[in-house]
């Protein structure tokens, strides 16, 4: 695949993950900055973002990642428009293992938007025989998160001891994963 072939995983009829490409960085850029506030209570990088240069730079550096398969990232659209970020932080390929890291727009929660596009992204990648072992860790305050988890049927592993700095505190992290062996 060529760095301008695009890379799709159909959701369902009306949403689609995008691989990140240096063409959504107005849009991507906008949208964390809409988000920022309480993206801040979610993530450490959050009050960091910058100008669109700064987004720019991040999006051609997850770009290079996704293309030589060390991570991945995908832009969520419904109906065309941006909602969020599904991402394998990380990949261990002889593990077939993936780190996911996720966040939608606030507007787009609630709606199962996210539930749908982990589903697809997790059989996208287990049909293809890349990654059996799917990880989520977020930290144990994180509501939203942990229900995401079991709601996908994620089982949890283990909580990791102040694992995770935000916001001056070092809090404690669930670790959940889930066995994908099509
Ligand atoms: C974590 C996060 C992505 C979850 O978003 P979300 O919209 O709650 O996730 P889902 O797609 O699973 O949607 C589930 C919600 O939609 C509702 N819903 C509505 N229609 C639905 C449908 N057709 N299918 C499934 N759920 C549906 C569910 O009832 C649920 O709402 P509830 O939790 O109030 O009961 C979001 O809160 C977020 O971006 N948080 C900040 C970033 C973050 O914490 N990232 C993770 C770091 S570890």
């Amino acid at each position: 695949m060529t760095a301008t072939q695009a890379e799709t995983i159909a959701v369902t009829d009306r949403i689609t993950l995008r691989a990140v490409e240096e063409r959504y960085t107005a849009e991507l850029h906008n949208l964390v900055t809409k988000n920022r506030a309480w993206l801040r209570t979610a993530f450490d990088w959050a009050q960091y973002v910058g100008t669109e240069d700064d987004t720019r730079r991040n999006v051609q550096s997850n770009q290079m990642l996704h293309q030589r398969g060390y991570a991945k990232m995908y832009l969520i659209f419904q109906d065309d428009v941006l909602a969020g970020v599904l991402s394998f932080n990380a990949i261990e390929p002889t593990n077939k293992t993936g780190y996911i890291g996720y966040w939608l727009d606030e507007a787009h929660q609630g709606k199962g938007i996210l539930s749908h596009a982990l589903q697809a992204f997790m059989r996208y990648y287990a049909e293809r025989g890349e990654i059996r072992r799917f990880v989520i860790k977020c930290r144990v305050d994180n509501v939203r998160s942990n229900k995401v988890a079991l709601r996908n049927g994620f089982v949890l592993e283990g909580c990791l001891r102040e694992a995770e700095f935000l916001n001056g505190h070092f809090d404690d992290v669930n670790s959940y994963a889930k066995i994908v062996s099509l």
